[in-house]
């Protein structure tokens, strides 16, 4: 195996082989993210990814909570819609036809036809390069009883994917 060192970076970042894709609610805007990840078990916390000049950055550094909400490919239209156009020119929930769910503990709603919603209150941010992190705790959880799954939805260099074949089983 020959390899040859790279210095455009982004190249090497492309590596990674892939992202959840979720819809993000705070107040009653969405935006889709690829930027999530589990940062404790116990305390559940989740941190999200979101560039300062997204509106969103600006309701969540506002709110201090948001609702993680897990798409499904059914609503693949709606999530790609959500990720490019902004809350500031567009009421994404009218343009999209999902419904808003009154979330248990935090103000924000959530998304009725995603089977999975975590609701989350900030705890933490930190502020990376291009993207600032918002750590929020789970204090609330719902989730679908028919939820697989191999029905949610990846994004891997610009396209959307499902999650792939078990290699091994353990
Ligand atoms: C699949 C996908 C993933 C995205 N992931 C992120 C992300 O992790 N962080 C981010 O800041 N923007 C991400 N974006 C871009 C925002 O979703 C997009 O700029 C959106 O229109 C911002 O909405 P807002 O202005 O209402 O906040 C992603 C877009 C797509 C289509």
């Amino acid at each position: 195996m020959n390899k040859e060192n790279i210095t455009d970076f982004s190249k090497l970042l492309a590596t990674f082989p892939c992202f959840p894709t979720v819809l993000v609610t705070c107040d009653e805007n969405i935006i889709t993210l690829a930027l999530i990840h589990i940062f404790s078990f116990n305390p559940p916390l989740i941190g999200i990814g979101i560039a300062p000049k997204r509106y969103s950055y600006g309701l969540i550094n506002k709110k201090k909570e948001f609702v993680v909400n897990m798409p499904t490919k059914n609503l693949l239209s709606q999530t790609n819609l959500c990720g490019t156009k902004s809350g500031r020119d567009t009421d994404k929930f009218k343009e999209t036809g999902l419904t808003k769910e009154t979330s248990k503990i935090v103000k924000s709603v959530a998304i009725k036809e995603c089977p999975v919603n975590l609701e989350c209150k900030v705890v933490k941010e930190i502020e990376t390069g291009d993207h600032t992190w918002f750590i929020g705790e789970v204090v609330n959880g719902k989730i679908a009883d028919d939820f697989k799954l191999e029905d949610t939805v990846l994004y891997w260099k610009g396209l959307y994917r499902s999650p792939g074949d078990v290699i091994k089983q353990r």
